[in-house]
């Protein structure tokens, strides 16, 4: 880690001896060796962070306000050798690690910001004698666990609004890029956020980390960013103590062009979307359709722009697609292409045959709608191109999922723009524009892509409670 110039951003991670090893997915050198909590002491985590949370809800808005503004502009201050630590840990292009950063910081300051306006309503009151109103409340010690592919800023964009609402934010990262996570709470510790009010903790065993935090009945918010099916189970161990859930799940994103769209525009979205951090997204579209009409224009253009694509090492400038995060994973998308190809699917790109835990940006035409390849979520640098004549029946085909996350088409008709985003069904729908993400819209899904928001003024929501108040016996 001699690249990272403050020393202080990794200096609760790196010990000598046992703990957790992090590699780099590019080369699968050991980064560090992180420390890692039993159960007991997470579960001592927990009770501490419910004695910060009541001291910490007693300060004002203000004051939490002024606290998580110097984390950011600490962040600011620190942006490269964050970006280098995403990058390291995550192979992710050095470039898309920098907007990460940002990316993450921007929830900070706008947490900061929000929680100031945490209002709460006056209620015309059905007789004079009452006077009937709402307060907003912190919900109390809020849990979470992130996923590896936003190592950064899905941390931030959980902890700044849980912070903000006046709660204590306890948090597992993923054990394959937790350098990250110690980093950014390095500095708010730096910030003068206190140690019992934001944690990071790594389990011996994550599965018994997601138990504590699940189960726990002095956890009252718990936040999952992660698979559908990982999601599934954490929610219903959260059922045991009815706590309050935001689910950022799976995604299986269409992404749809209209005979009526502008070509050079959609090759453009679709190269930003399904190549962001090599396809690890869970917004990043996940199978295409293309009408009649625009059929060959697209897929020929769209070719000559993948085939530009430089596949390498994320540290080096000129990288656009980085080392996908594990072997496994790398295996798995690979049977996905090779059981499409088994069933006529035809690769229309340049073909490279690649080491290590790359895989090659891959266009894949002819696909069958039933395949794997299709209706899971690909997680990787592969696009499959469907044909399709009739915008009624492509629309059946693009909602035809458990998922629901985001969705994206290309059209220059008003009347059709409105028609098919009221018709998808899909939390976040993006027109004629390939990356929708920002800290002041709000972020989730629906069917079993989850539930919640994050981000936004919704995102705030998320970490209070409302409380009605009737004050009565008025003269
Ligand atoms: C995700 O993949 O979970 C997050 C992507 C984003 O925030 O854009």
């Amino acid at each position: 880690m001699k690249q990272i110039k403050n020393k202080t951003l990794l200096a609760s991670t790196l010990i000598e001896g046992k703990g957790l090893p992090v590699f780099n997915p590019f080369d699968n050198s050991l980064l560090a060796t992180v420390p890692m909590s039993c159960q007991a002491k997470v579960e001592q985590d927990i009770i501490e962070m419910e004695l910060g949370q009541k001291q910490w809800q007693k300060r004002s808005a203000a004051e939490r306000c002024k606290l998580l503004k110097k984390w950011h502009q600490l962040i600011i201050e620190n942006e490269d050798d964050l970006a280098m630590i995403i990058t390291l840990e995550g192979g992710k292009p050095l470039k898309e690690a920098l907007a990460e950063v940002r990316y993450g910081a921007s929830f900070i300051e706008w947490f900061a910001e929000e929680g100031r306006r945490a209002y709460g309503n006056t209620i015309p009151s059905p007789s004079n004698d009452k006077t009937l109103l709402t307060v907003k409340q912190p919900i109390g010690v809020a849990a979470a666990i992130t996923p590896w592919n936003f190592p950064f800023a899905m941390i931030t964009r959980k902890a700044a609004p849980a912070l903000a609402a006046g709660c204590s934010f306890i948090c597992k990262p993923s054990e394959l890029t937790p350098l990250s996570a110690f980093a950014v709470t390095e500095l708010a510790f730096q910030a003068g956020i206190p140690k019992n009010v934001l944690r990071m903790v790594i389990g011996q065993s994550a599965h018994e980390v997601g138990e504590a935090f699940t189960y726990h009945p002095s956890v009252r918010k718990f936040s999952f960013t992660g698979s559908t099916l990982v999601g599934r189970k954490l929610q219903m161990q959260c059922a045991s103590t009815i706590k309050r859930t935001s689910m950022e799940l799976g995604g299986n994103a269409p992404f749809i062009v209209f005979d009526d769209a502008d070509i050079d525009s959609a090759v453009k979205g679709a190269i930003a979307s399904k190549f962001r951090n090599a396809g690890q997204t869970c917004v990043c579209s996940n199978r295409f359709y293309v009408q009649d009409g625009v059929y060959d224009e697209f897929v020929t253009k769209l070719v000559a722009a993948v085939d530009q694509l430089k596949v390498g090492n994320g540290l080096d400038a000129e990288t656009d697609i980085g080392p996908v995060i594990t072997q496994e994973s790398k295996q798995r998308i690979v049977e996905l292409i090779e059981e499409a190809k088994g069933r006529g699917a035809k690769q229309v790109n340049r073909e490279q045959c690649l080491d290590g835990q790359f895989v090659a940006p891959t266009v894949l035409v002819d696909v069958e709608h039933d395949r794997p390849l299709v209706q899971g979520e690909i997680f990787g640098p592969v696009l499959p191109i469907i044909r399709f004549s009739e915008e009624e029946k492509m629309i059946e085909m693009a909602n035809d999922t458990i998922y629901g996350l985001a969705a994206y088409f290309y059209s220059q008709n008003m009347n059709r723009i409105w028609r098919v985003a009221h018709n998808l069904e899909y939390g976040m729908v993006g027109i004629n524009e390939g990356i929708i993400s920002t800290e002041v819209a709000p972020f989730g899904g629906v069917k079993q892509s989850g539930n919640g928001r994050e981000g936004a003024k919704e995102g705030l929501e998320e970490y209070l409670e409302t409380k009605y108040v009737c004050i009565g016996g008025l003269d």
